[in-house]
């Protein structure tokens, strides 16, 4: 890109010239490009019928995209149509080992990952939940109590959708790894925002999704597994798409694929793909290391905003512990979305809190008008 964000790529985001956007922690605003990518799939479909080769090959572009972001190989990604979906099929197939028999979860986690770790329970596994700290982060000390040489699997947020607060995601794999317990990321409102390389996090699992950051829509996500635990991990919870050769359309006998497509389910979400294959290019042209550092700016001009109209922010100030999303304390959250959203500027709220959440296309102005928006609106902040 030649020209600095945000400028370089407004214009792609028509609503941007409607509204401050600040949802992407929802989901990210439309671009031309994903809007051709849906008109495409249309034409396809009206001029090819059902063109099934084409669907096969666009799961493996989505696989490949995927991989990329990651810095994972293509046989450690399955394609799946929610972070729900590949977890669970994960989670079927870890077992319930007698030796390892439990849980650990953060209590920053999205109920995606609190409702399939709880329905474990009715297997036997018992899950430990570790609270959060005053300060708004999962202690490492009170972890590395829960985690003990019966914890299978330790499941963190990397920046939790409440409150915008980032784990300490590489202490916290070196907290399980020594105690023999492997780690499930949940990613999903990381990426696309904040560059993930799980080779150099040596991360167990990451989980995410291409709604948010990357600029898709709902119906496409991922589930990653290092290459050397596949073999030992064989989910009961499966579809045709996670056979080892699809197209023999086997029914007699259960031969999952010994890639990372064990985890997958039935007919791959094909309008989705089109999207999020166009959403994850869009943000590679855009690139994710360049968000993050735009963003980070962003966010400490919001910050400074903030302070000056005496608004609370929920999330960590340290810059280490938050990531694209800003959480400011409010009297009543509905309210202050409502008033905000007649000014034009969309924001969501949560837990009293509403959220402000930050991309490649938000500009100085947006922050500035938000900080206006929260002082003219200052009777439903929390002081
Ligand atoms: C952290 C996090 N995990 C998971 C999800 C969604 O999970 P699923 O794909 O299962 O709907 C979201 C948001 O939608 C989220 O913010």
């Amino acid at each position: 890109m030649t020209q600095a964000l945000p400028h370089s790529i407004r214009d792609r985001f028509p609503l941007l010239d409607r509204a401050v956007y600040t949802n992407s922690c929802s989901q990210g605003a439309l671009s031309n490009e994903v809007r051709a990518a849906y008109e495409r799939y249309l034409t396809d479909w009206d001029e090819k019928g059902a063109p099934w080769d084409l669907w096969v090959e666009l799961n493996e572009a989505a696989r490949s995209r995927f991989a990329r972001l990651l810095n994972a190989s293509t046989d450690e990604i399955a394609v799946t149509t929610s972070v729900s979906a590949g977890v669970s099929s994960l989670l079927s197939g870890l077992g319930h080992r007698d030796s390892r028999n439990k849980i650990v979860i953060s209590d920053f986690e999205f109920p995606t990952i609190g409702q399939i770790v709880h329905a474990q329970e009715l297997l036997g596994t018992k899950v430990e939940h570790v609270p959060a700290s005053p300060d708004v982060t999962i202690p490492l000390d009170r972890l590395a109590e829960s985690i003990d040489t019966e914890t299978a699997l330790v499941a963190i947020t990397h920046v939790c959708f409440r409150n915008g607060s980032k784990t300490d995601v590489e202490a916290v794999i070196d907290l399980a790894h020594e105690a023999g317990a492997h780690v499930l990321l949940d990613s999903f409102q990381a990426v696309g925002a904040v560059p993930i390389d799980v080779r150099s996090l040596d991360v167990d699992f990451v989980a995410g999704g291409t709604l948010k950051y990357l600029l898709g829509s709902a119906g496409l996500a991922f589930l990653y597994c290092r290459a050397d635990l596949l073999p030992q991990i064989t989910p009961t919870q499966t579809g045709w798409f996670a056979d080892e050769d699809i197209f023999k359309m086997d029914i007699h006998d259960y031969s999952p694929s010994n890639t990372a497509s064990k985890f997958e389910s039935g007919t791959p979400p094909v309008p989705s793909i089109y999207a999020g294959v166009a959403g994850m290019d869009l943000m590679d042209e855009i690139g994710i290391a360049e968000t993050e550092r735009h963003v980070a700016t962003l966010t400490e001009q919001l910050i400074e905003g903030l302070d000056r109209v005496g608004a609370r922010m929920v999330t960590p100030r340290d810059p280490e512990r938050r990531g694209p999303m800003i959480a400011v304390s409010t009297s009543d959250e509905r309210a202050m979305v409502a008033a905000l959203a007649e000014d034009r500027i969309l924001t969501t709220p949560r837990d009293g809190n509403i959220r402000l959440s930050w991309h490649c296309y938000n500009s100085a102005e947006d922050v500035e008008a938000v900080v206006a928006g929260l002082e003219r609106h200052s009777r439903f902040l929390a002081r």
